[in-house]
């Protein structure tokens, strides 16, 4: 019989009763509905609109149901609607009236969306927790790289050159940034609808600010419409872990790229790759790719909260309680690529010569020659062609800037001399670019120590109160 079968003059539908049912994907939320219920009941109590006795007789009941149900003492009831009429139920089923009387001065709207506020204020913290260990790892590397000179890309032609640490850091700003949106999110998160009852409030003397302090929000929600019907903070935290999961994306596309043999810069560990059933030279770098192919249906959840919010009228409307799915795998998936990306690139083998033979090929020297000519007194637009005019001869002649002869730069320009070698030298390349923010081994440290200060803040920070 259903919680409220008191209207109703027959049973529901089978087909409609699964078809309405939750709780297969909103049991994972049992602990949160407690701690709500909890503070809840603690605040009728304190408030006199239920017996004292009973406010601590529901949060007995509530503690071992808690226990029973983490223990798998109690199992949840597939026939239940959703994880509240299944604790409530329950609840009545171990203490009797004063179970009844939980649901005093509340609904299920106000309920379901602190539940939901509660449970994503953990997955946020969680995913946020394992953002910080990734940027750690990114440290660790980048100071291990200071010198391991690669190229630069831009259209995934090779560029001017830079260094392993450099093109880590670039990853840790975006990951730092992820960390802000997250905490961003979630501080405006932070607010409990709790007391928004069904929609309008209620005629009973409650105490929005004790509920909301008990459960660690700053605040009560401003208005009981918006605190029952907002999911905005669903569709932040997966605009979030989108982000999340485009950087970890970009990043998995250059770690496949990086495996090839036309590239060979890295070696995936052997616990960290896969074979092939037919093929017995193959090496895979299936991490990554199902990092970035999962990166599709995180974009998928964001799409689909988006889009089932877009038409509904105030207040809740049943059409919410598709939110759940769609932000629980957005949070799974994001934990599930963080968990298992980080050890993959922490354990990976950097092969420091290939990256450095192909910094070597292609040219990535030519701005430094052109600046060279620059630094002599030749304007930069006369030193650029002079300097195209050297790669093309170098080209057709089969040579590198490094191995064209004195004679034929002198040709080329009279401010050229013996110490362009010199000039044109990767090492130097790389060091000579120290402005701030630049692939100079000391402009990266800057930048690992600006991480590593991040890094402390967010410690000493902590996040949210989970
Ligand atoms: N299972 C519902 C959901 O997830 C709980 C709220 C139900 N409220 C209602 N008025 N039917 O949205």
């Amino acid at each position: 019989m259903k919680l409220w079968a008191g209207r109703f003059s027959k049973e529901a539908d089978e087909r409609v009763n699964d078809f309405n049912s939750s709780i297969r994907f909103d049991s994972r939320m049992y602990a949160h509905d407690i701690k709500g219920s909890m503070a809840h009941a603690q605040m009728l109590g304190a408030q006199g609109i239920i017996p004292r006795a009973d406010a601590d007789a529901i949060c007995d009941g509530l503690d071992s149901i808690c226990g029973d149900l983490q223990s798998g003492a109690l199992l949840f009831d597939p026939q239940a609607e959703d994880i509240h009429m299944f604790i409530e139920q329950e609840l009545t089923k171990r203490i009797g009236d004063a179970g009844k009387r939980l649901h005093t001065a509340r609904s299920r709207n106000d309920q379901v969306a602190l539940d939901v506020r509660l449970y994503l204020r953990d997955e946020a913290a969680a995913v946020r927790a394992l953002l910080l260990k990734l940027l750690e790892t990114l440290c660790d590397l980048a100071g291990e790289h200071l010198e391991t000179v690669m190229p630069g890309y831009t259209h995934l032609q090779r560029a001017q050159p830079v260094t392993l640490a450099h093109h880590l850091m670039a990853y840790a700003s975006m990951f730092m940034r992820d960390v802000g949106r997250i905490a961003d999110a979630s501080a405006r998160m932070n607010v409990c609808p709790l007391g928004s009852g069904a929609l309008a409030g209620t005629t009973y003397p409650i105490d929005r600010a004790m509920t909301a302090a008990a459960l660690g929000f700053a605040g009560p929600s401003e208005n009981s419409l918006d605190g029952v019907s907002d999911r905005d903070f669903c569709i932040e935290l997966a605009a979030a872990f989108s982000t999340v999961m485009m950087h970890l994306s970009r990043f998995s596309e250059e770690i496949i790229a990086w495996c090839s043999w036309e590239f060979k810069f890295i070696e995936l560990d052997d616990a960290f790759a896969t074979g092939s059933s037919i093929m017995p030279q193959k090496k895979n770098p299936d991490v990554a790719e199902l990092v970035r192919g999962k990166t599709a249906r995180v974009y998928g959840d964001l799409v689909t909260l988006l889009t089932m919010m877009k038409g509904l009228p105030l207040a809740y409307n049943k059409d919410m309680q598709e939110d759940k799915e769609a932000i629980f795998d957005a949070a799974d998936t994001v934990k599930l690529c963080l968990v298992t990306f980080t050890p993959m690139l922490r354990t990976m083998t950097v092969l420091k010569d290939n990256m450095r033979a192909a910094a070597a090929r292609g040219f990535i020297n030519a701005t430094d020659c052109a600046d060279y000519l620059t630094k002599k007194g030749v304007p930069f637009r006369d030193a650029y062609k002079i300097t195209g005019g050297l790669v093309a001869q170098c080209i057709a002649r089969g040579l590198t800037l490094e191995t064209l002869p004195l004679d034929d730069y002198k040709a080329a320009s009279a401010a050229f001399d013996t110490d362009i070698y010199e000039a044109i030298a990767l090492e130097t390349c790389v060091r000579g670019r120290i402005s701030a923010g630049g692939p100079s081994p000391q402009a990266v440290k800057a930048q690992i120590a600006s991480a590593r200060a991040f890094l402390q803040r967010e410690a000493a920070d902590g996040g949210l109160e989970g």
